[in-house]
């Protein structure tokens, strides 16, 4: 008797339970026609979006138990119109991919009610407006992905509030003011895309607080000041752009440190010499240093870099002889010196060189002849040796 009656109940329970999650489920249905009404230019593309399996409708992945709406890809169906608020009553949501459409209008606050959200790709569209502060309610979040857009207004320093932030990309906006300090302070971080956009302000010596940080791209800002002494502490970049900027002062010693593939600096306006150091920074394969105002000779340890395939130095103000240990660079395939004041001649060791595209020595102060060795570079595209005026 008991049995059966426990029994009963559990049937009860089971069934409500289902009516319970077939009520979410219908929500999410209901949410999702919400959706697809603000955006236009869905004709063609979202056509299976009627009728009551949602689950089935392009671009929607659900929960297989539940039910409910996980993921959401609509990503490159050229998809125009808005994003609708009614997105935050999909509670289930882990990922949203809305990237490469035409989508405009402002990213919505109630963005912040997918309180299960862990990827967040909306890139690659034409939405403006602020980074709505509700994005920092999403705790789960892991990855978010706003890239070329035109938003604008200041990167919110809430952000770094995101205990499991790990990539930030927020590259090809308009945003301004300073990079907030405390996004240094996330531990989890490991990407920071903030290339082309109008940031301000200087970098901070807390930029090598985070451990795990691998990617810092702050290219094509008005970034000022110098490099932070504690540069030495980044000791986990992989790629370091500080390019196009308006950066001065000396290329700091601490930056030898650094175990980077990619250190680009070029665009900015350092000054003073290259140091040596660099030539210990034996992971480099990109090395660019171009268009600042150093000054001082090419230091002859760079001929240590082995791995390094892209050099350039072009556009600087330095000084002395190209060092024949440049030959030894074998894995070299882009040489750029030209636009310094270098004399002397050009080292035939350049012969050994057997893997460059590309040797431009134009406007300098070098003289003698092109060394016969040079035609041992049989992959070479484009010979600058001399000035062209
Ligand atoms: C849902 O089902 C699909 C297809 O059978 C399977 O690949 C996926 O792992 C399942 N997901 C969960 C959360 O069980
Ligand atoms: C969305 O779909 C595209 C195309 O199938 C795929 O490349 C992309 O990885 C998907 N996005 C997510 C977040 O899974
Ligand atoms: C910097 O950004 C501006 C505006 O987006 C663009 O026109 C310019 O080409 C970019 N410069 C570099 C070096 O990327
Ligand atoms: C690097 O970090 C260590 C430990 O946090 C600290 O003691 C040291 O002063 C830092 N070095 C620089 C150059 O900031
Ligand atoms: C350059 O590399 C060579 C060979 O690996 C090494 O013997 C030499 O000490 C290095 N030079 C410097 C200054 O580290
Ligand atoms: C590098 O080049 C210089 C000059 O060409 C040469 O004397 C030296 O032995 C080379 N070092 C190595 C490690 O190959
Ligand atoms: C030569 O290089 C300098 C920079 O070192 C530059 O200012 C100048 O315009 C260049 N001249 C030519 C003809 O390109
Ligand atoms: C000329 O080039 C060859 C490689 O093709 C190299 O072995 C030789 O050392 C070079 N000569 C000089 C003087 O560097």
């Amino acid at each position: 008797m008991a049995t059966t009656t426990a029994a009963a109940y559990g049937a009860l329970i089971a069934s409500l339970l289902l009516l319970l999650v077939a009520g979410a489920a219908a929500d999410d249905g209901a949410a999702l026609l919400e959706v697809k009404k603000s955006f236009r230019n869905v004709g063609n593309v979202l056509y299976d979006w009627s009728g009551d399996d949602h689950c089935s409708w392009r671009g929607v992945l659900c929960d297989n138990v539940t039910f409910a709406v996980a993921a959401l890809n609509l990503s490159g169906l050229n998809l125009e119109g808005e994003i609708s608020p009614a997105v935050g009553a999909l509670k289930s949501l882990v990922s949203i991919d809305l990237k490469s459409n035409g989508l405009t209008g402002q990213i919505p606050d109630e963005i912040g009610d997918c309180s299960s959200i862990k990827t967040l790709d909306l890139s690659f569209n034409n939405l403006d407006g602020d980074i709505p502060f509700s994005v920092s309610k999403l705790k789960h979040l892991e990855t978010l992905i706003l890239k070329n857009n035109q938003l604008v207004g200041a990167i919110p320093s809430t952000l770094s509030q995101l205990p499991n932030l790990k990539t930030l990309d927020l590259a090809q906006n308009k945003l301004s003011g300073e990079i907030p300090r405390l996004i240094y302070w996330n531990e989890v971080l490991q990407y920071l895309g903030l290339r082309g956009n109008q940031l301000e302000g200087i970098l901070s010596p807390d930029m090598c607080q985070l451990t795990g940080l691998w990617y810092f791209d702050v290219k094509n800002n008005s970034l000022t000041g110098e490099i932070p002494d504690t540069i030495g502490n980044c000791t986990s970049f992989q790629v370091l752009d500080l390019s196009y900027n308006r950066l001065t002062g000396s290329i700091p010693f601490n930056i030898g440190f650094l175990q980077v593939a990619t250190l680009s600096l070029q665009g900015n306006k350092f000054t003073g010499p290259i140091p040596s150091v660099i030539g210990l920074m034996q992971a480099l394969a990109v090395l660019d240093l171009s268009y600042n105002q150093l000054s001082g000779p090419i230091p002859s340890i760079l001929g240590n870099l082995t791995y390094t395939e892209k050099l350039y130095m072009q556009g600087n103000r330095l000084t002395g002889t190209i060092p024949p240990e440049l030959g030894n660079m074998s894995t070299l395939h882009y040489l750029e010196l030209n636009d310094n004041q270098l004399t002397g001649s050009i080292p035939s060791e350049l012969g050994k060189l057997t893997g460059l595209y590309d040797l431009n020595l134009a406007n300098n102060s070098l003289e003698g002849p092109i060394p016969n060795n040079i035609s041992s570079c049989v992959n070479l595209n484009s010979l600058m040796p001399m000035a062209t005026s």
